[in-house]
């Protein structure tokens, strides 16, 4: 499916520019919609100015000044023409996306700053003009003070700027910070602003604004930004307990548990549990419309939805074989998916790609609900689990997703975070080593699970 594979023709270049103050979840929305754009195969980028700033040797982090002519924070400049240096620095950091565009054929470049003067904007503007780019602006406000202090708090402890500072001084010169901002402060205005294609997302209530989206690509993000919850929450992934197919190495099919898969859907709910610390009302749970995941989530007596989006890469004419004998009857096949096994579908079934476009409702939903556990499959979770933690396509398929193991996943602005807790109960292996039909674990640093590693045996 080629559908998004989008060849990047010039009228497809997008400039989204981020508005507003600090600690209104700009880097988070930034952050989730390059990752969730690059995951769907459109080409983008984001481009941070601060990052920018501080490569070119022009940051302290302590001096903050406000240049009212160009609408953005000096840090520190030691020149003696702050206004020229300022303006150097933007021209300079517009040319590293005008080269992104050219040489890496981007589609989507994102640009995390404040952004908050109409000069600015309007500098911007001109910049795509020139380029052939079509800026969007999107504006992130919020009064929802709790909102803003769990973001001042987030980057007090993660951005580069404050993270080795005591957290109450780093909280202090975060506030400091947005009130020098507030002052200059010009909202996007539906007036002044008529002829601009712009998005204002009040991100403490949910609610947003919209004017003039044009294209299916403007309107991909807008959407996809309006489903976005910026509120901190929880992701479980587990696998179905070991099936009885895994048990005679076998691919796909709609088999039972084995003992061993029973033994953990009935410890399932106290692992979850003490990993959520929260009420079972308080999660949802999904499973795939396949047997051995809803008899993985029996004694879950939270509420549970099913997907057929969450079942197990349709393997076509080689369901119910094992690898061995993939290898056998198809040779060919069996090398070209090693060789690009996110691309490869099976005859009569479905590549990696498909199952991650067909996943795109489901990762969508996801965004919306706050706390959720989802049991499925291998090749699924490989999909999703690469959605949270940006992995590239290439090595997507490759991740390790053992059995009996439940990821938690707390996605932030600045890191997100990845527990994985063993359930303590033995199971096959069915990851299938790269070049080989053999099955076990593999040692490739990019097919471990990532994160902190919990075990529940004590
Ligand atoms: O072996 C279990 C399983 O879920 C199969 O049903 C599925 O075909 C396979 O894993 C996907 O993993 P891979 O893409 O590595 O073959």
């Amino acid at each position: 499916m080629a559908f998004y594979k989008i060849s990047n023709p010039t009228d497809h270049r997008i400039c989204v520019v981020m508005v507003g103050l600090p600690a209104r979840g700009k880097t988070f929305i930034s952050q989730k919609l390059v990752g969730y754009l690059s995951w769907l195969s459109i080409k983008a980028k984001c481009f941070t100015f601060a990052d920018f700033r501080r490569k070119c040797g022009h940051l302290s982090p302590h001096a903050l000044e406000f240049n009212k002519n160009t609408g953005v924070i000096n840090e520190g400049v030691e020149s003696n023409d702050e206004d020229e240096d300022e303006e150097v620095i933007e021209e300079q950091a517009l040319e590293q996306i005008r080269k992104w565009f050219q040489s890496e054929n981007g589609v989507i470049a994102v640009l995390d700053d404040t952004n908050i003067t109409s000069n600015r904007r309007r500098s911007i503007i001109e910049f795509c003009q020139k380029n052939n780019i079509q800026p969007i602006f999107v504006e992130s406000w919020s009064e929802d003070e709790d909102f803003v202090q769990c973001n001042v708090k987030d980057m007090g402890r993660k951005s580069i700027e404050y993270k080795h500072m005591d957290p109450l001084e780093a909280k202090q010169k975060v506030m400091e910070n947005i009130n020098k901002f507030k002052k200059n402060y010009e909202p996007l205005d539906f007036e002044k602003d008529s002829d601009l294609t712009f998005v204002k997302l009040n991100s403490g209530s949910k609610e947003i604004l919209i004017n003039k989206i044009q294209t299916y690509l403007q309107s991909k993000i807008v959407f996809y930004i309006l489903n976005l919850d910026l509120k901190p929450r929880c992701i479980w992934l587990s696998r179905h307990g070991e099936s009885l197919y895994n048990l005679e190495q076998k691919i796909g099919g709609d088999s039972l548990l084995s003992k061993r898969g029973e033994k953990y859907s009935s410890k399932l709910p106290a692992i979850v549990k003490e990993s959520a610390g929260l009420k079972e009302k308080d999660i949802v749970v999904w499973t795939s419309t396949l047997k051995r995941t809803q008899q993985t989530a029996q004694y879950l007596t939270n509420k549970k939805l099913q997907w057929r989006a969450l079942d197990e890469l349709d393997a076509g004419i080689c369901d119910g074989m094992t690898y061995e004998e993939i290898e056998e009857k198809y040779p060919d096949d069996f090398q070209a998916r090693d060789e690009n096994k996110y691309e490869f579908r099976y005859r009569g079934g479905e590549s990696y790609r498909d199952v991650a476009l067909r996943l795109e409702p489901v990762i969508m939903e996801l965004e919306r609900q706050e706390n959720i556990l989802i049991i499925t499959h291998q090749a699924v979770l490989r999909c999703i689990y690469a959605y949270y933690m940006n992995i590239p396509q290439e090595q997507s398929p490759w991740v390790s997703i053992p059995l009996h193991t439940l990821i938690k996943i707390e996605p932030r602005a600045y890191k997100t975070k990845v527990t994985t807790i063993k359930a303590n109960i033995p199971a096959v292996s069915t990851y299938k080593v790269k070049g080989t039909s053999h099955v076990g674990e593999a040692e490739d640093v990019y097919t471990k699970p990532y994160g902190i590693i919990k075990d529940t045996s004590s």
